[in-house]
């Protein structure tokens, strides 16, 4: 057995033994979906955009044509990109009962489309837009279609300046999102992080936050992370090529102990 095989092993042991999961994604969650992370060399965003000159509300309110220009751009992968096998193996391990939800620092709505349940988005969704004055909610295509006749990206209620309902650069994370996550990683016993560089606070907390709490910790991440010395289980592979091992080892196991 090669010492992938024994992790391979050993994270489905952990799952199946663990009584209240929790997973933690992040960016690299969907780079097999062909939407880019910020972070891997190469392909990452940042290496392409300054992340100072979008994303930031007053760069939008600023130069809201040349953001939204980038945002569309960016969008169009977003768009068109169909959960992969990494999303749809956590939806399969939902189903197995073993997965109490899951924290996503993804704007994508992925999760959601793969039918995994009790997702919470701490960075918003790029599917809908917000009014910046009255907060009104509508489908991103209406500020899309706004913004692409030429017309101003501006609320039909209050006339505000429309904004994707993700968080920028700057903002605060929503409070009520806040409370959902410390709700879900409390009493969690394994906090699994999937694809993120935890360089992002709030969520660079969590792990701690989990492992305070008396969880085991597993990460699968191609690249390292300041708390690989602190899991049980440091996996630096795709998600793709390994998750769906691993729930299919849990799957076996869960319908052979059924049978006994
Ligand atoms: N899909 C999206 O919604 C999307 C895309 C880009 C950025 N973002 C935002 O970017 C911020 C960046 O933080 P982050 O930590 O999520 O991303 P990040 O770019 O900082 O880190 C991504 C990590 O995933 C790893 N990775 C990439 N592809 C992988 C794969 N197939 N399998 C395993 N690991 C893989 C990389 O090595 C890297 O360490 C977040 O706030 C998020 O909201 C979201
Ligand atoms: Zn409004």
């Amino acid at each position: 057995m090669t010492d992938l095989d024994m992790k391979i092993q050993k994270l489905a042991r952990l799952i199946l033994e663990a009584k209240n999961i929790v997973v933690l994604t992040g960016a690299g969650m969907s780079t097999e979906s062909g939407i880019a992370d910020f972070r891997s060399p190469g392909t990452g965003l940042w290496e392409k955009v300054d992340p100072y000159e979008f994303g930031s509300v007053s760069s939008y309110v600023a130069n809201t044509g040349k953001n939204l220009n980038f945002m569309l751009e960016m969008g169009k992968h977003i768009f068109s990109a169909r959960p992969n096998k990494g999303h749809k193996a956590l939806t399969k391990l939902q189903k197995l009962g073993k997965l109490k939800g899951i924290l996503t620092q993804n704007i994508d709505g992925l999760h959601i489309r793969a039918k995994s349940k009790n997702v919470i988005e701490l960075h918003g969704t790029a599917l809908e837009a917000i009014c910046m004055r009255c907060n009104k909610v509508v489908p991103i295509t209406v500020m899309v279609n706004k913004f692409l006749s030429g017309s101003s990206p501006s609320c039909e209620q209050c006339n505000g300046l429309l904004k994707p309902n993700a968080i920028f650069f700057g903002e605060p994370l929503r409070s009520e999102v806040l409370q959902q996550a410390d709700e879900l990683i409390e009493g969690c016993d394994l906090f699994i992080i999937l694809g993120s560089s935890l360089l992002v606070y709030p969520v660079a907390f969590y792990p701690r936050k989990a492992l305070s709490m008396g969880a085991k910790l597993a990460i699968i991440n191609i690249q390292e992370t300041d708390v690989d010395d602190d899991a049980e289980i440091v996996i630096h592979q795709k998600i793709g090529d390994i998750l769906p091992q691993i729930i299919e080892i849990v799957e076996k196991k869960i319908l052979e102990n059924k049978k006994k």
